[in-house]
């Protein structure tokens, strides 16, 4: 069959997989760190270039290779390189694209370590602007000569605010830059960047894709050279995923497609019985009518996902909420099955300081909620009861 015109979810399910010489219908486990030679004249070949082989786990691995392939199919790229890690992901893609003395353009709105990555490529010799790429003027206004990358999540970890990728990528390839998106919250099934003409999707793996929040994984999609070069980065900075991680995110993704609808059904119910709260001030979930990006979210996504950001009336005590949730777990980390709820300004993005975190919009009256896919109405009554005790 022809993966490349199937639906998502055959796709999810089959796309890289391979029936192996034992039959297994699954993908097995290749937990090896070298692959033998068949002689001094094929190791040579393959460690020449000039026969595809596997040499050793940190380069190449089967059943790492799987799952590249299915998240290239399923993100409409050429190739994809897996990593141990979401920052290892990201910092690859970016090693692979930028050298001393470029600047890059970064949403000021990040995941907190990605922040501060692009804060530490200063020691770098990398300049790198901050700004509200959520007004593409802004990114026109920021580019400089010497400006290569373009870099945002949308929506953005925590505050859900979208850029437009479509706009913002052809202000950058007009300028011969590229532009790096960030595909952990919607994940494939709900949004596509490189068919909206990004060059570089990144995802934390250990979210949505993998599902059940017990590996960490992060990956790149583009085309084909970007992701040798990726590989290359990979290879001398040994950000390699493990093989059984790689197995846990492929079983995971076999189910994105239904767990995706679910968490989007249920994250709109709960964004809707928040906003009827009365201890509750604003509510920012992609997919409610009023929400002032509603009409680019309906134009780049296909469904809104499973975050949430909301504020507590001033006067609510968040320690109060949080503690009182017997349902939802305290936790960073998000896109899993159960509700994980958090504290961005004291948790994941404590790394910001305090006055930038503050003009970003990372208040410390902010929760972020990852709508698990439990019974709505149980996810429901836990919050309800919990903000009855903010009294
Ligand atoms: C949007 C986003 N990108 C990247 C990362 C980093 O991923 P990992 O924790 O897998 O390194 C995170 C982690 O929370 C994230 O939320």
């Amino acid at each position: 069959m022809n993966l490349k015109k199937a639906g998502f979810s055959t796709r999810a399910i089959h796309a890289g997989e391979r029936t192996e010489e034992t039959g297994s219908v699954t993908t097995p486990i290749f937990q090896t760190a070298p692959f033998e030679f068949k002689n001094a004249a094929h190791a040579a070949r393959v460690m020449g270039g000039k026969e595809k082989g596997y040499i050793y786990s940190r380069g190449l691995n089967p059943t790492t290779e799987v799952l590249e392939e299915k998240i290239a199919n399923l993100e409409y790229g050429e190739a994809a390189l897996a990593q141990t890690t979401g920052m290892a992901a990201i910092s690859a893609a970016v090693f692979s694209k930028i050298k001393a003395n470029d600047h890059v353009i970064a949403d000021e709105v990040l995941y907190g370590n990605t922040y501060d990555l692009f804060v530490d490529l200063k020691n770098f010799g990398v300049n790198v602007s901050f700004i509200d790429t959520t007004y593409p003027e802004n990114v026109e206004n920021a580019f400089m000569k010497n400006t290569k990358l373009v870099f945002f999540e949308t929506p953005a970890n925590p505050t859900m605010k979208l850029t437009d990728i479509h706009a913002v990528s052809d202000i950058a390839h007009d300028r011969n830059a590229e532009v790096f998106v960030d595909n952990t919250f919607m994940t494939p099934y709900f949004q596509q960047p490189l068919l909206h003409s990004a060059d570089v999707v990144v995802h934390s793996a250990t979210k949505y894709l993998n599902g059940h929040g017990d590996t960490l994984g992060g990956l790149i999609i583009s085309n084909s050279e970007f992701i040798k070069k990726a590989r290359h980065t990979s290879k001398n900075v040994g950000g390699a995923i493990s093989p059984f991680n790689s197995w846990l995110i492929l079983r995971g993704m076999k189910t994105l497609p239904i767990r995706m609808d679910r968490h989007n059904e249920n994250a709109m119910a709960v964004a809707k019985f928040l906003k009827m709260n009365e201890r509750i001030d604003k509510v920012i979930y992609p997919g409610l009518a009023d929400n002032p990006q509603y009409d680019l979210a309906r134009k780049q996504m296909s469904g809104f996902g499973g975050m949430i950001a909301f504020t507590l009336k001033e006067k609510a005590d968040v320690s109060v909420f949080l503690d009182s949730l017997k349902l939802c777990t305290l936790a960073v980390s998000l896109g899993e099955t159960a509700t994980l709820i958090q504290h961005p300004a004291t948790m994941t993005h404590a790394v910001v300081p305090k006055e930038e975190r503050i003009r970003y919009g990372i208040t410390d009256e902010l929760i972020r909620l990852s709508v698990g896919i439990e019974d709505v109405s149980d996810i429901i009554g836990d919050l309800e009861q919990a903000l009855d005790k903010t009294g």
